[in-house]
């Protein structure tokens, strides 16, 4: 097979980013935005040794699971990759994911729920990175393309609320009226980079990211933002930084309140531009209660929550434990963490460590551990998982319970394998483990669809200590 080829076939499966994947001959092909049945044609655009790439160039049988996406520009922008499949099926799309790495990866044969639905479909984003750039001599507002910095254009995305629309209304209308400079990548100078919108409560906290020291004519961008929203707070934020970095250091509040305070799980809190948030309140939300839930804590019980964030579910623990202690590497979310100690008054029930959990989380195990307290660990780590190093550390520490929260399934079903003893340590591999020895029990498995219309998916396991 070469690049540039156009071929047929039929769909028989989805890949684990939600591509449709054929055999051809001894070729694999992955088709983005195909469906199993489908008969398409589609073009060769990389060939590596026998996997294909190729893109769809038409489907002559579209399949009775396919939808029209809502959004005009869905395959050229790249942030969805299953809008043009029935939600349900997206759902189970997931659950199956999450099945296939827990077997293919670690070699555990369990059983995996339906996905469970987000309230909303679409319009669930609590968060809006938009870049503005110069372009085509003029200003482009939109998403990068993936993996590239040229703008697709957009004029609202339907995973975002309504008020996306106004943001992009009001900031064409800011930048056209008043000849605001744009910044250009190809000669990384221009003023505006990102428009950063935060949504709390119904009120908007809304960024400008700037290339420079102050953004100009304020006043007739608060006049404009007033003609769209009756409830926002202005920002500025300066980054000089030619990275790939959207946010710098300093926020300057240039109109409303710079905090929002608001109360989610029976927790207080404040809200500000920077602060960290799963983008998904209700799947959040129920995410936390499931937690809860499930880690069967009660006034005795010590919780250690690593990689905590912001400290919002240390919180939620430590109004039901004994003690809860948070774990997280940065600053400025241990500053928030303290923060929701003082406004909720969980002074001697919350604890909040700054430090690499490959450092800290040894130590307290061990320190909690001579306690004789019965202790409950919490891991919400980002996509690269637990550190191997540290698993071991947690096997010998055994902690009663392991409640671990993933947004990677493929690092989840490592390092449960890992935990649950079906894989070990080979030289350079992990692999089968023949006579395991386990510890651990894995007693609840639960996905949750934090980013309904994309591949991403959020799943919760519960492992209990047998021995
Ligand atoms: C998926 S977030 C979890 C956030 C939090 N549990 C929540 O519900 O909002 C992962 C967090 O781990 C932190 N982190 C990443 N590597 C870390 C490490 N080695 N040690 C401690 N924290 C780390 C990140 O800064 C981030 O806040």
């Amino acid at each position: 097979m070469v690049k540039n080829e156009e071929r047929v076939g039929i769909v028989s499966r989805l890949g684990s980013n939600g591509e449709g994947v054929l055999k051809d001959g001894d070729f694999t092909v992955f088709v983005p935005y195909a469906l199993p049945n489908e008969k398409i044609k589609y073009r060769v655009l990389k060939v590596k040794k026998n996997v294909v790439f190729a893109k769809v160039v038409e489907v002559y049988t579209p399949a009775e699971e396919r939808v029209r996406p809502a959004c005009s520009v869905y395959e050229k922008c790249g942030g969805c990759q299953l809008q043009h499949l029935k939600y349900k099926l997206q759902l189970k799309l997931k659950s199956k994911i999450v099945k296939e790495c827990f077997s293919k990866i670690a070699f555990i044969n369990t059983s995996v729920p339906m996905t469970e639905r987000s309230e909303l479909e679409f319009g669930y984003r609590n968060k809006l990175q938009l870049p503005v750039r110069a372009e085509n001599f003029g200003c482009e507002i939109g998403f990068f393309a993936l993996g590239s910095h040229r703008i697709v254009p957009i004029n609202s995305c339907p995973i975002q609320p309504e008020w996306c629309t106004r943001i992009i209304k009001a900031v064409k209308k800011y930048v056209k009226l008043n000849n605001v400079s744009v910044y250009s990548d190809k000669v990384g100078f221009g003023l505006l980079k990102h428009v950063v919108v935060r949504a709390v409560d119904g009120r908007l906290l809304i960024t400008f990211v700037i290339n420079g020291d102050t953004l100009p004519y304020v006043n007739e961008l608060i006049a404009i933002l007033k003609e769209y929203f009756n409830d926002f707070s202005l920002f500025v934020n300066i980054n000089k930084l030619g990275n790939n970095v959207i946010l710098g250091d300093r926020f300057i509040c240039l109109f409303g309140r710079d905090k929002v305070m608001t109360t989610d799980c029976g927790i207080k809190y404040e809200m500000g531009p920077e602060s960290f948030m799963q983008v998904n309140d209700n799947v959040r939300r129920r995410i936390y209660q499931e937690t809860v839930k499930i880690s069967g804590v009660d006034e005795e019980t010590v919780v250690i929550d690593a990689y905590s964030g912001a400290g919002m579910l240390t919180a939620i623990f430590a109004q039901r434990a004994k003690k809860a202690i948070g774990i997280e590497i940065i600053k400025e979310a241990v500053d928030c963490a303290d923060s929701l100690k003082k406004i909720n008054g969980l002074w001697d029930k919350m604890e909040n460590v700054c430090a690499p959990c490959e450092d800290a989380l040894p130590v307290i195990l061990e320190r909690e551990k001579l306690t004789g307290a019965k202790t409950v660990l919490i891991l919400d780590p980002p996509r690269q998982g637990v550190d191997e190093k540290l698993i071991n550390v947690i096997k010998e520490a055994k902690p009663e319970k392991i409640v671990y929260i993933s947004c990677s399934p493929q690092t989840l079903a490592r390092d449960v394998g890992l935990l649950t003893d079906t894989l070990k340590r080979e030289g350079n591999d992990l692999i089968k483990n023949n006579e395991p020895n386990p510890i651990y029990e894995l007693t609840e498995v639960k996905p949750y669809d934090m980013f309904p219309q994309t591949k991403h998916v959020e799943t919760l396991v519960c492992l209990a200590r047998k021995v």
